[in-house]
C-alpha cells in the first residue's frame, strides 16, 4: 500500500483527482471502477474543473459503478445511476454506452450480478478502481463479514450504513435494506485501487484497513493483499495511524520511493 497523507481535504481530493486524470490521459480507453458517497462528490467536482481548464476527454473511457441499492427503479433520485449523472457524467463527454451500472431493480439479482462480472471480464478488467471507505470498514457495499473472495452479489446493509446514507432518502421507511455490490474479490482483481478517505469519522476504519489484520470484519483491510493500492488521506482521516511518521517520511517530496 502506498499511503499519502495530505494537509487537508482539498489537497487529498486534488491528489486523487490528478491520479485519475493522469490515468485517463495515459490511457484514453481505460476502464474505471467508480464509487459514490459524499467524499466522491468533491472528487468528481475537481475532475470536472480540471476537464474544463485542460484538454481531457472521457469519450472512450468505460466505467463500472461499484454498487447500487436493490429495488430502486431507473431514474430514482437516490439511485447511484442518478448520482453519477448529476455529479459527473452529464457534465463531461462520457459515452453513455460505455457507462455501466448494476440494475438494482433487475428481476433476477443473481443473474444481474453474473452479467456484471462477465461484462467486466469482457472489457479486459478494471484499470483503476476508485474507492471510498465506510465508517465500518466497508468498500463498495461489502459490509463487515463479507467474504474477502466475494464476487458481485446481493448484500444486506448494516444499520450503521443505513444510518450513514439515510440523508439521501426523502422517505426513510422506503430506504432499501439491500444492495448489489461488486465483491471484495472483484475489487481486488482491478489493476490499481485508489482509496480516498477524509475527515476524522473515517480515522478508526482507516487505521484498521492499513494497520489492522486482514479480516472480513474490516473488508477494506483486504486491500493489503492488493499489489497496487494507493490510499490518499487528509490529516484527520490519518489521525489513528501508528506508523504515520513513516508514511510521511517515505512520501514527503520523494515521489519514486514505494
Ligand atoms: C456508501 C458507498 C461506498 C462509499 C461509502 C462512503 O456506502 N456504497 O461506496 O465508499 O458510502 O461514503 P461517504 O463518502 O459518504 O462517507
Amino acid at each position: 500500500m502506498k499511503i499519502i497523507i495530505l494537509a487537508d481535504e482539498a489537497a487529498a481530493v486534488s491528489c486523487a483527482a490528478r491520479t485519475l486524470t493522469d490515468k485517463v490521459r495515459a490511457k484514453p480507453t481505460a476502464v474505471l471502477g467508480l464509487a459514490t458517497g459524499e467524499t466522491m462528490i468533491a472528487l468528481y467536482r475537481t475532475i470536472l474543473e480540471i476537464s474544463t481548464t485542460e484538454p481531457l476527454s472521457f469519450s472512450e473511457i468505460s466505467t463500472f459503478n461499484l454498487d447500487e441499492y436493490v429495488g430502486l427503479p431507473f431514474g430514482h433520485s437516490a439511485s447511484y445511476r442518478t448520482y453519477m449523472q448529476n455529479n459527473l457524467f452529464s457534465h463531461a463527454d462520457f459515452d453513455p454506452a460505455l457507462t455501466h451500472f448494476l440494475a438494482g431493480d433487475a428481476k433476477d439479482l443473481v443473474l444481474e450480478s453474473s452479467r456484471y462480472e462477465q461484462l467486466i471480464i469482457d472489457v479486459g478488467g478494471i484499470d483503476l478502481q476508485l474507492l471510498g471507505l465506510g465508517e465500518n470498514g466497508h468498500i463498495g457495499f461489502n459490509e463487515p463479514s463479507s467474504s474477502l473472495a466475494s464476487r458481485t452479489r446481493i448484500k444486506t446493509l448494516t444499520k450503521t450504513t443505513l444510518e450513514a446514507n439515510k440523508i439521501n432518502f426523502k422517505n426513510i421507511d422506503k430506504m432499501p435494506l439491500c444492495s448489489l455490490t461488486m465483491g471484495v474479490g472483484t475489487i481486488l482483481d482491478s489493476r490499481q485501487c485508489l482509496l480516498l478517505a477524509t475527515g476524522s469519522r473515517k480515522a478508526p476504519a482507516v487505521a484498521q484497513m492499513v494497520e489492522g489484520p486482514v479480516t472480513a470484519t474490516c473488508p477494506a483491510s483486504a486491500l493489503q493483499l492488493h499489489p497496487n493500492t494507493l490510499v490518499i488521506l487528509d490529516d484527520q482521516a490519518a489521525r489513528d495511524l501508528k506508523m504515520r511518521d513513516y508514511y510521511e517520511y517515505v512520501h514527503s517530496g520523494v515521489s519514486n520511493v514505494t
